[in-house]
């Protein structure tokens, strides 16, 4: 019996880190926004124990009455932990490229009765706002899948006020998990400082600040 699970544990290991292996490969050459239909088996009990949403939306730098940009909200469960973070005084606004995911954004956000959340259909490389709007920027799990990581950069720049913050959180099993390393050299050259690193190597917050 003991032989028998630990030969189904070792070849599930083995599946998912081919499936792993196989799916980072892909996504170096091309690169696409995750389907929606994933978003519901991304949003789940474990994962929130790594990933904690109240948690991250202090990590993520939010104060009450900041006006804040979410990238990439997916299922939408993180923003209405960051626009419970700000309050009634502050207000998050989340921009992602497929409708399906704002509108999965915009439903939690009204059965959980978060008003302060505003949802805009938009490319994270041609940010729709004016600059110097936002007190702080971040997203979860994105910016692995972003085909030109170096023009989003300048768009955080140009949108976020002098002295905004700008986060990311990253977890190992994403395909397109980038160390910390690969992200803080992509991010200083756009004019940020790192401020403030939190978790570990699988689960990690990178907090830089607008110089
Ligand atoms: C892996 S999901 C992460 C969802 C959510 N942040 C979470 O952690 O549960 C990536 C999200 O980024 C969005 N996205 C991908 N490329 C984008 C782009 N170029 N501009 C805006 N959003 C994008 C996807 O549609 C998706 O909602």
């Amino acid at each position: 019996m003991f032989r028998k699970i630990t030969h189904f544990l070792g070849c599930f290991l083995l599946f998912v880190a081919a499936y792993l292996t196989f799916v980072r490969i892909l996504r170096r050459f091309y690169k696409f926004p995750m389907p929606h239909f994933m978003a519901p088996i991304i949003d789940n009990p474990l994962r929130r124990k790594f990933q904690p949403p109240d948690l991250l939306a202090v990590r993520h730098g939010l104060q009450p009455g900041m006006t804040a940009l979410e990238v990439g909200p997916g299922s939408g469960r993180y923003t209405v932990a960051a626009a419970r973070r700000v309050g009634a005084g502050g207000k998050v606004i989340a921009i992602d490229i497929e409708p399906r995911m704002l509108e999965k954004t915009a439903c939690r956000a009204e059965a959980e009765g978060a008003i302060n959340i505003e949802t805009r259909l938009a490319n994270v490389h041609a940010l729709p706002f004016d600059s110097g709007m936002f007190d702080a920027i971040y997203m979860i799990t994105v910016i692995g899948e972003i085909p030109q990581p170096e023009k989003a950069a300048q768009e955080f720049q140009r949108v976020l006020k002098p002295g905004g913050t700008l986060a990311f959180s990253e977890l190992l099993p994403d395909p397109d998990y980038p160390l910390a390393g690969t992200l803080i050299r992509l991010i200083e050259p756009a004019g940020f400082r790192l401020k403030q690193r939190f978790g570990n190597f699988f689960a990690y917050t990178l907090l830089f600040e607008k110089e």
